[in-house]
């Protein structure tokens, strides 16, 4: 397929047929990063629960012919209240969440640090003075994630299309992203769709950047 061609891709709803697959392309779009080393397992079941959650909701792309939900090009997730969905996440779900997760701990127990970092990060990426915040819903973006060998073909511009769109429907006046300060591919791509930089902060000892745009 030409370089710039939209692919051949359908959108649908992130389901959790869907959610092994994410995880694969989610480890495969963040090497070396925090919820990547939670391990498959984890982000499978991460991945299967955020769109049961009242607070999750994301899209995912497919082949436009094709069966089944194995085949996942790519993804894209977010949530209304990131601090909120994982204590969700932790609270109903414990029995699905918790044995893959004492399993990586018990491998790498600085892990747990990180987790206690995650759910505290909506207060550290929050602006100070933000009035606009308080005011007006917001959502976070918190992955997309195309096939490696597919970037570049429009998909993540279409699971993004689609989100916003959604975002709009749930009266979401502002959609939210925090991105790894080095991450140029990822910044690139959210410069390129309206977002702009907010303000940056420390997260698993590196600099993140926090990014925002109006979804109207
Ligand atoms: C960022 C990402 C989702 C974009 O998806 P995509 O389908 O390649 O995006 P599109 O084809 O709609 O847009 C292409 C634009 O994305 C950006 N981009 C980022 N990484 C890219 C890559 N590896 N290949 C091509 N484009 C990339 C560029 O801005 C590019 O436009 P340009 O080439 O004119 O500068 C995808 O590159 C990806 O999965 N990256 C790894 C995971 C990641 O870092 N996700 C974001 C943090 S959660």
């Amino acid at each position: 397929m030409p370089a710039g061609k939209p692919a051949d891709v359908r959108i649908v709803r992130l389901a959790p047929e869907h959610a092994a697959a994410a995880a694969r392309l989610h480890i495969a779009g963040q090497p070396g990063t925090f919820l990547t080393n939670l391990g498959a397992d984890v982000l499978t079941a991460i991945y299967a629960l955020l769109p049961q959650s009242r607070r999750g909701f994301g899209f995912a792309a497919l082949p436009a012919a094709g069966e089944g939900g194995e085949v996942v090009l790519g993804f894209v997730s977010a949530t209304t209240g990131a601090g909120g969905l994982f204590l969700e996440l932790g609270a109903r779900h414990a029995g699905k969440l918790l044995p893959p997760l004492l399993a990586r701990y018990m491998r790498a127990p600085g892990l747990i640090v990180r987790s206690a970092q995650t759910l505290i990060y909506p207060l550290l990426a929050r602006e100070p003075d933000s009035a606009h915040a308080a005011e007006h819903s917001s959502a976070e973006l918190l992955s997309i994630m195309v096939e490696p060998r597919l970037r570049g073909q429009g998909i993540g511009a279409l699971l993004l299309d689609a989100l916003l769109a959604e975002c709009a429907t749930r009266d979401i006046a502002q959609l939210d992203v925090t991105v790894d300060a080095h991450n140029e591919g990822a910044r690139r791509f959210y410069a390129r769709h309206g977002f702009t930089e907010r303000r940056t902060f420390r997260l698993y000892g590196r600099d993140m950047c926090l990014y925002g745009r109006p979804v109207g």
